[in-house]
């Protein structure tokens, strides 16, 4: 019998390519989506890719009736939760709008969990990492005060899933803490679709080479690395969906050495801004304009993952080059622009 996976936030940038990657893998796919921060481009381009429309709920994870519908109408063997805003400055200037949907939904999720014993996927971040003091970092290494409500958002959904399933029986969870997933889907059919100007760099970037900025910022080339910009582990997106594959089938299948778990998804490989920018031009053949400007307020210096943990108990590793995964970015930037 397949198994059935539901994906919240579903029609976003992770949610999409996760769920193509689950489809492919055997998996029965349901997405919800309240379409609050995407439209419908990705759905469409998974629906697309898998050549089949997939199951889709319109429905807000803050609405607690809707969620017991949605779990009363589906027999859900896992939940993989993505549906969250996720703008750190935002989330700054309005931190209710943020504890209020990203706290509650997941509160949603929990209870059916607690009802129905269900394995939860919680989509975390290395934000809770803050700055680390000890590079790479490991899942042992310690979570810093949160200095954002979005980042505080990842810390305290951590715990209330950890607490619940130390309480109710049958609750299972995992969390994965993202390091910073770029790209797009090889088939350029789903793919990154920020709302206004963008936050992250790679989607500025692509959208700067297209011509929909003028010209990039680099924010700070006087910090403590090599040359001076912010090192990240840019993970490319269509790895960071299968270790989600590997997770769920590490839940459905008993394979859990402890009902919580948490793995670090990275490449363990640190990548500067400057060294991204640069492979962007070398790998797409052309030049982006570009200036070096002050710091950004909140980011850290530097940050880059041991992987080991995914790598040896989800059979996970990431696979891509960062080339691969920034032309393939690119290809979908110009795909969006009819190119
Ligand atoms: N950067 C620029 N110019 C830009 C955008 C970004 O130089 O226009 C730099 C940033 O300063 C940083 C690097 O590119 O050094 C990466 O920035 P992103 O915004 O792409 O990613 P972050 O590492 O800041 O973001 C990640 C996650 C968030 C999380 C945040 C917490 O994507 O979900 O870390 O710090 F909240």
């Amino acid at each position: 019998m397949k198994k059935t996976v539901l994906v919240s936030g579903g029609a976003g940038f992770i949610g999409s390519h996760v769920t193509v990657e689950l489809a492919q893998a055997g998996y029965n796919v349901v997405i919800a989506d309240n379409f609050s921060n995407c439209d419908r481009t990705n759905y469409n381009g998974v629906c697309e890719i898998l050549g089949e429309k997939l199951p889709l709920v319109e429905m807000d994870f803050c609405d607690a009736a809707a969620v017991e519908r949605l779990f009363s109408e589906y027999k859900i063997d896992a939940c993989i939760h993505f549906a969250a805003y996720k703008a750190v400055g935002e989330s700054v200037a309005d931190p209710l709008k943020y504890y209020g949907n990203n706290l509650k939904s997941f509160l949603n999720i929990l209870e059916q969990a607690r009802k129905r014993g269900l394995n939860v996927l919680f989509s975390s971040s290395a934000t809770v990492y803050g700055e680390p003091e000890k590079l790479p970092v490991t899942e042992q290494s310690p979570r810093q005060e949160a200095t954002s409500p979005y980042g505080n958002t990842k810390q305290m959904c951590e715990d209330f899933l950890r607490d619940c399933v130390a309480a109710y029986d049958g609750v299972k969870g995992i969390a994965l803490r993202y390091f910073n997933p770029i790209g797009a889907h090889p088939s350029a059919l789903i793919g990154e679709l920020p709302r206004g100007v963008p936050n992250n760099l790679v989607p500025f970037i692509t959208q700067t080479a297209i011509g929909k900025r003028e010209c990039l910022s680099i924010f700070g080339n006087d910090y403590p690395t090599p040359d001076g910009t912010c090192q990240r582990d840019y993970i490319d997106i269509v790895d960071l969906a299968k270790a989600h594959v590997c997770a769920v089938a590490r839940m459905l299948d008993g394979k859990m050495k402890k009902p919580y778990e948490i793995f670090n998804i990275g490449t363990g490989r640190p990548v500067s801004v400057m060294e991204l920018v640069t492979a962007f031009e070398k790998v797409n053949n052309l030049k982006l304009n570009y200036k070096f400007a002050p710091r950004r307020a909140g980011d850290v210096t530097a940050i880059w993952a041991d992987p080991t943990l995914a790598n040896e108990e989800l059979g996970w590793k990431a696979e891509r080059s960062v080339e691969d995964t920034l032309a393939a970015a690119w290809a979908w930037e110009k795909k969006l622009a009819g190119k």
